[in-house]
C-alpha cells in the first residue's frame, strides 16, 4: 500500500512540472480553483527548491552509485581519494613496466644464518690491490699491469671481432665476456661490433695520452684539459687492470677512428644487458664529476655479479657504490637479490695496517673476496676487502644467539667446534648437522615480524 504522503507529492509534483512546462494557469492542490498571484509566487518558490533538491538528489545518487564502483560504503571523500589514488597506481604501474622486468633489490637483514658458522682467511696487504672490485680513477692507481691477464685471440668466438692481435682481457671476465657476446648474436646475427681495447700497459696508456694532448693542441677549441677528460693518465687506467674494454664497430667506410660505438641501435641490448653478465658502463651520462670523465658508453667494465646489476639498475658509479659497501660489516651485512632471484650476502673488512687481514668467511657457502684499491699516499685508511657470499634462492635466518645458560655449556659447545675441525669428515658432519641446526632454528612469528628489512635505501640516488 503506497503511503499518502508520497501519493500527494507525487501529484503535486505533476501539477508543478506543468506549469513550469508553460501549461494552462495552476490548479490548487485541494480543487481545483485557481489560485491567486501571492499563491503563485509561492508555489514558484516552492517549486524552484523542490527541483533544486531533485537536482541534489540526482546528483547524489550518480556521485555515489560511480562510488560504489570502486568499494562498497565509501563517503564522497574517499571516493575521490579513491579515484585520486587509482590514477598514482595507474601511474605507477605505468613506471613498472618502463622498468626492467627483474630489478636487484638490497635489504638490511639482521639475523642470516650463512653469517653464523664461521672460520677466517688470510690476505696479505698486496691483495687489496687485486679482485674484480677495485677502484681505479684519477685517485687510485692501478697496481696491476698484465697480472691475469689471457690474449683474447685465445678465446675469440664468432660473436665478434678484434681490432689488433694482442687484445687482452682479465682471465675472470673472459667466460662472462663470450657469454654476453653469444646472446647478443644471438639476438641480433653478424654485427660490426669488434673490441677495440682490453689490457693496455702503462706505457700504452703514456702514448695515448701524449696523441691525445698532440691531437688536442692542433684543435683552438679544444682546452688544455681536455684530453684528461677522456684519457686517464698513465698509471691511472682501468685498462691497465685488464678488467674494462672498449668497443668499436667495423664499419667498411672505417667511420670515426675508435669511436664509432655509441651504444645505441642494437648495440643499446648490449649497454642495458651488459650488467647481467657482469659488467658496467663505468663513465656515466651525469657523473663526470664523480668518476672525472665524460660519457664513455663504449667503456665497459667487469665488477662481476651481482655488483654490476645493483649499480646498472641504481645508476650509480663504482665509487658511490664502494662508499655504501664499506660501511658494512659482517654484523651489518648487505643481503641483495639478483635478477634471477638468487640471494648474496656483501660485507667489508677494512685491511689492516700492520700487513695481513684476517677475514671473516662463511664456512657453508660459496664466497669471493675481492680488494678494493682504495689506498694512495693521501689516504689514512689501508683500502679493504669486500666479501661476496653467494647464498641461493631462500635465506636461512636464526634468532639473535641466547646467551649461553651457564659458561660450562658454552665451553664444552666451543671445544666441540675445535675437535670437530681436526678431523675433515667429523668437520664435514658437523657442517652438515649446523645446517641442519639452522633450519630448525627457524625464526618464533612475533621474532620474525621485528626482523629488520631496510628495501632499497638506495632508490633514487
Ligand atoms: N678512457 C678511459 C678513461 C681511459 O683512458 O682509461
Ligand atoms: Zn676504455
Amino acid at each position: 500500500m503506497i503511503d499518502r504522503r508520497y501519493k500527494k507529492s507525487y501529484s503535486k509534483r505533476r501539477k508543478y512540472s506543468n506549469s513550469l512546462m508553460g501549461m494552462p494557469p495552476l490548479l490548487s492542490v485541494d480543487d481545483n480553483k485557481p489560485v491567486s498571484y501571492k499563491q503563485q509566487i509561492a508555489v514558484m518558490g516552492i517549486v524552484l527548491l523542490i527541483c533544486g533538491a531533485l537536482f541534489a538528489c540526482v546528483y547524489l545518487f550518480l556521485f555515489l552509485a560511480s562510488g560504489q564502483s570502486e568499494g562498497e560504503d565509501q563517503t564522497p571523500a574517499q571516493a575521490s581519494s579513491a579515484s585520486a589514488s587509482k590514477k598514482s597506481n595507474e601511474s605507477s604501474e605505468k613506471k613498472k613496466t618502463d622498468l626492467p622486468k627483474k630489478r636487484v633489490t638490497k635489504i638490511t637483514a639482521a639475523n642470516m644464518a650463512v653469517l653464523r658458522d664461521m672460520t677466517t682467511v688470510t690476505k696479505e696487504s698486496e691483495d687489496v690491490y687485486k679482485g674484480s672490485l677495485i677502484l681505479v680513477n684519477k685517485d687510485y692507481p692501478s697496481r696491476l699491469d698484465g697480472e691475469n691477464v689471457e690474449l683474447m685471440l685465445d678465446h675469440l668466438t664468432d660473436d665478434y671481432t678484434l681490432s689488433y692481435f694482442t687484445v687482452g682481457f682479465a682471465v675472470d671476465m673472459i667466460d662472462p665476456f663470450n657469454s654476453m657476446m653469444k646472446d647478443f648474436s644471438d639476438q641480433y646475427g653478424d654485427t660490426d661490433i669488434l673490441v677495440s681495447c682490453g689490457y693496455r700497459s702503462y706505457e700504452t696508456q703514456q702514448e695515448l695520452m701524449e696523441n691525445e694532448k698532440e691531437l688536442n693542441s692542433d684543435d683552438d677549441s679544444e682546452s688544455d684539459n681536455t684530453a684528461e677528460k677522456w684519457v686517464a693518465p698513465p698509471g691511472y687506467s682501468e685498462h691497465q687492470t685488464g678488467l674494462a674494454l672498449d668497443f668499436d664497430l667495423n664499419l667498411s667506410d672505417g667511420g670515426k677512428i675508435g669511436i664509432n660505438y655509441d651504444g645505441n641501435g642494437v648495440y643499446s641490448w648490449l649497454n642495458e644487458n651488459c650488467s647481467d653478465y657482469g659488467f658496467i658502463i663505468r663513465y656515466r651520462e651525469g657523473k663526470e664529476s664523480i668518476t672525472g670523465y665524460e660519457y664513455e658508453p663504449w667503456h665497459f667494465r667487469y665488477v662481476g655479479l651481482p655488483h654490476a646489476q645493483y649499480i646498472e639498475d641504481h645508476g650509480i658509479t663504482l665509487e658511490e657504490y664502494l662508499d655504501i659497501l664499506s660501511d658494512r660489516r659482517d654484523d651489518n651485512a648487505i643481503l641483495m637479490q639478483d635478477h634471477d632471484g638468487i640471494y648474496w650476502c656483501i660485507y667489508y673488512v677494512p685491511a689492516s695496517a700492520e700487513g695481513s687481514t684476517d677475514i671473516p668467511v662463511p664456512k657453508n657457502y660459496e664466497y669471493t673476496i675481492s680488494g678494493d684499491n682504495r689506498v694512495n699516499d693521501d689516504s689514512d685508511g689501508s683500502g679493504g676487502f669486500i666479501v661476496t657470499v653467494k647464498i641461493g634462492d631462500h635465506v636461512e635466518e636464526v634468532p639473535e644467539p641466547s646467551v649461553p645458560e651457564s659458561t660450562e655449556e658454552s665451553s664444552s659447545e666451543s671445544s666441540e667446534v675445535v675437535s670437530e675441525t681436526e678431523n675433515s669428515d667429523q668437520q664435514q658432519e658437523s657442517q652438515e648437522q649446523s645446517k641442519e641446526n639452522v633450519t630448525v632454528i627457524s625464526i618464533p612469528e612475533e621474532t620474525e615480524s621485528k626482523a629488520e628489512y631496510i628495501f632499497d635505501p638506495l632508490e633514487g640516488i
